[in-house]
């Protein structure tokens, strides 16, 4: 049964801080914690907690705890959506806060929406920069010219989404890949041979790939490690909870619309798009 709110200052900030610790807080994020009556906060930084409980809310709630070894992170995510929904629901405005964009690959952060929905209890998403954000700018990367395509590394192997060797790609969450289970305990090589053999339909195994750990304290530098396609099983002993892998293009996508291509910098061509009275 969905229970009613029972006050109209239920409300729900969906808040993300950013990937650099705390240095990466907007104003806007700030002003929503502020208003906010109580935090709820699942961030792998300690120091983050701490930090929040001093400034924000004393009772600043921890939900790092709903994680356990082998326990299903689907189980995880409903425990934590069902804590900040109980919270609203009381009548109070909770906020909800996430490292990076509290929507890129956050699920409590969908099961909230869809809970607050189905209780009509107003939600607010504050976004924050993504990890995507970073890697992009530790790799000096721009999506404008070649376009860029991204996938979660399991639901990539579940879909068998076609790549496009011309398009960058990056692949979030490798070093969990193969698994809906949360566990702390080192990879086997052989754990990404099935996204090997995949990457591999397209792209020679020659072919370089990227992994990317972008600072996530201020007084750290990103990491980069260049690893060829034929040798994924590498990430074993370098990829983390913190990598991001970035598969370049092989080479850059031909030009098919020659038509087009002559017509983009023609004056006449544009006079035929624009309405110029
Ligand atoms: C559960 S998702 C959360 C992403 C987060 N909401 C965001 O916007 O960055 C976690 C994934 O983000 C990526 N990630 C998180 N921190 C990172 C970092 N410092 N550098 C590179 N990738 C990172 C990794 O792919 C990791 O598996």
């Amino acid at each position: 049964m969905i229970e009613p709110a029972n006050s109209g200052a239920a409300r729900i900030s969906i808040v993300g801080i950013g990937t650099v610790s705390l240095i990466q807080m907007s104003r806007e994020a700030e002003a929503a914690l502020r208003a906010a009556d109580e935090l709820y906060v699942l961030h792998a930084q300690s120091l983050v907690l701490d930090y929040l409980r001093e400034h924000f809310d004393p009772k600043a709630v921890d939900l790092s705890t709903a994680y356990a070894e082998d326990k299903a992170r689907r189980e995880t995510y409903h425990e934590v959506a069902g804590i900040v929904i109980a919270a609203a629901t009381a009548g109070r405005h909770v906020a909800y806060v996430t490292s990076g964009h509290p929507l890129v690959l956050v699920t409590p952060s969908q099961l909230i929406m869809q809970a607050a929905k189905e209780r009509s209890i107003p939600v607010e998403i504050v976004p924050g920069i993504s990890s995507l954000d970073t890697v992009w700018a530790d790799l000096g990367f721009d999506p404008g010219p070649e376009g860029a395509m991204m996938f979660e590394a399991t639901t990539l192997l579940l879909r068998r989404y076609p790549l496009i060797p011309t398009v960058p790609l990056f692949l979030w969450q490798v070093n969990s890949v193969e698994t809906s289970l949360y566990s702390t305990h080192k990879n086997r090589p052989e754990r990404f041979s099935r996204l090997q053999q995949y990457l591999e339909q397209f792209y020679p195994a020659d072919h370089v790939t990227r992994l990317v750990h972008s600072a996530s304290f201020p007084f750290t530098r990103p990491e980069i490690a260049d690893i060829p396609i034929g040798e994924l099983g590498v990430l074993s002993e370098v990829a983390t909870s913190q990598h991001i892998l970035y598969i370049p293009p092989v080479e850059r996508q031909r030009v098919a619309d020659r038509e087009l291509a002559a017509a983009v910098s023609s004056v006449a061509h544009l006079r035929t798009l624009i309405d110029m009275e």
